[in-house]
């Protein structure tokens, strides 16, 4: 038995800030204190009390600094950080002139492990500890994710991309193959340490409707596997969509109609919905993922938490890298603040760390394991300097409270305000 006592401000969730009023649905202790134990959440609480409740463990003191469960990325594509902010166009001349050529290099399983690993440590130095990715269509870049995750203890999301129509050759399987691959890859990873599989279908452009239909059935197979895709992220896609399938009653009909809607399911951008779609979504309880600085950047348009959330849909937040512009969830928090206020709702500080954590670890089906501060989740735990730029900390000085104190930093913060990471309760 290894202990580990962490002081300084702590913030957690004991409910939806979204449902819940604040000040019952956030726990803030100014001297708080975690007690980490093999790499759990053995205890947390005020620091005067843990002190005395486990006097024999050692203490980090990290201050003035905010202790928060480490950040849960629910969308993003590994193989895309190298391409990231690449300029202009709409979302499908970007896949096409910027994505698909770079993809095509994960058939090198050097590169993948390179790439794969690069990603990874960005993250932990933004201060995210999970994050849920699209692979390419190669096995390789598969086993160069999760081989990387597993190196460094990481809570991870992924899977296969599947695309047999609308790609460039060389980014093309087949139905079968998918099938084949998908399987392969989802029976030797899920499960495995901390890896969690996402069936994945790219989006439905890029599939058959033979191909969705296997991917259904493998997913009816192994029904504890996620499913991830994209949904109603731009208009013209959304037209195309039309185009491709004719006798679909609208976009999430493509997937509900091959078996690829369910509880576990994971809807990239989900922005340009019908009401039919929403209902549908609440009725199955499966989740939207909100990728705002992609959505600003690639041009796709607002979404509607207010109107998401009012419906009881399950929603996570995501950088969606490298259709998002950054790698850190502060900033993914910021544009998710600056989208709300455009479409006239203004997000509390605790409902963007909520959906940074604990929203995303839900949307995952890992709440409780991970994105949570509370006792029995794993000690995936990241530090905030909230000082950690001038202009920051000239601002944060003033606050009265620690949600003033902590609102700069989601909105001018980056991996400076990074102190520490911790990854299953080791320093990273
Ligand atoms: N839709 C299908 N593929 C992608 C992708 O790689 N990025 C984004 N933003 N949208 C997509
Ligand atoms: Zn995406």
């Amino acid at each position: 038995m290894t202990d580990t006592l962490l002081l300084g401000q702590t913030i957690r969730f004991v409910a939806d800030p979204f449902i819940t009023p604040i000040e019952d649905a956030a726990v803030i202790d100014q001297r708080g204190s975690v007690l980490i134990r093999d790499g759990l959440i053995a205890d947390v609480g005020n620091a005067d009390d843990l002190r005395a409740a486990h006097p024999n463990a050692p203490t980090i003191d990290h201050g003035d600094a905010l202790i928060t469960a480490g950040f849960v990325d629910a969308h993003m594509h590994y193989p895309q950080t190298a391409m990231i902010a690449s300029w202009g166009k709409r979302l499908i001349d970007w896949l096409n002139t910027y994505t698909f050529p770079e993809e095509m290099r994960f058939e090198d399983p050097a590169y993948s492990s390179e790439i794969a690993g690069r990603t990874l440590d960005l993250a932990v130095a933004h201060g995210t500890t999970t994050l849920t990715s699209f692979c390419t269509i190669h096995t390789e870049s598969v086993d160069a994710f999760f081989g990387a995750a597993a190196k460094r203890n990481m809570a991870v999301v992924a899977g296969k991309t599947c695309m047999d129509r609308n790609a460039p050759e060389g980014l093309r399987d087949t139905a079968q193959s998918a099938y084949d691959s998908s399987k392969t890859m989802l029976e030797k990873w899920h499960g495995a340490g901390r890896a969690t599989y996402a069936i994945t279908p790219r989006f439905s452009p890029t599939s058959t409707p033979d191909q969705l239909a296997a991917l259904g059935a493998l997913w009816a197979e192994h029904p504890t596997a996620l499913m991830q895709t994209h949904l109603s992220e731009q208009t013209d896609e959304i037209e195309w969509v039309k185009g491709l399938f004719p006798n679909a009653r609208d976009y999430l009909d493509t997937y509900e109609a091959f078996g690829l809607l369910g509880e576990r399911g994971l809807y990239g951008h989900a922005i340009h919905l019908e009401p039919r779609e929403l209902e549908k979504l609440a009725e199955v309880n499966a989740a939207v993922v909100h990728c705002p600085t992609s959505n600003t950047f690639i041009g796709s348009g607002l979404f509607d938490m207010a109107g998401i959330k009012a419906r009881g849909i399950r929603t996570g937040l995501a950088t969606d890298t490298g259709g998002g512009s950054s790698f850190s969830m502060l900033r993914t928090m910021a544009a998710a603040y600056e989208i709300a206020q455009l479409r006239g709702t203004a997000l509390h500080p605790a409902q963007l760390m909520w959906l940074a954590t604990e929203g995303s670890a839900q949307a995952l089906h890992l709440g409780g394991q991970i994105g949570s501060l509370n006792v029995g989740a794993t000690a995936d735990i990241t530090v905030l300097n909230l000082a950690s730029t001038p202009a920051i900390a000239q601002r944060s000085t003033r606050a009265g409270t620690l949600w003033e104190a902590l609102f700069p930093t989601i909105m001018m913060g980056d991996d400076r305000a990074v102190a520490q990471v911790y990854i299953a309760g080791n320093a990273a």
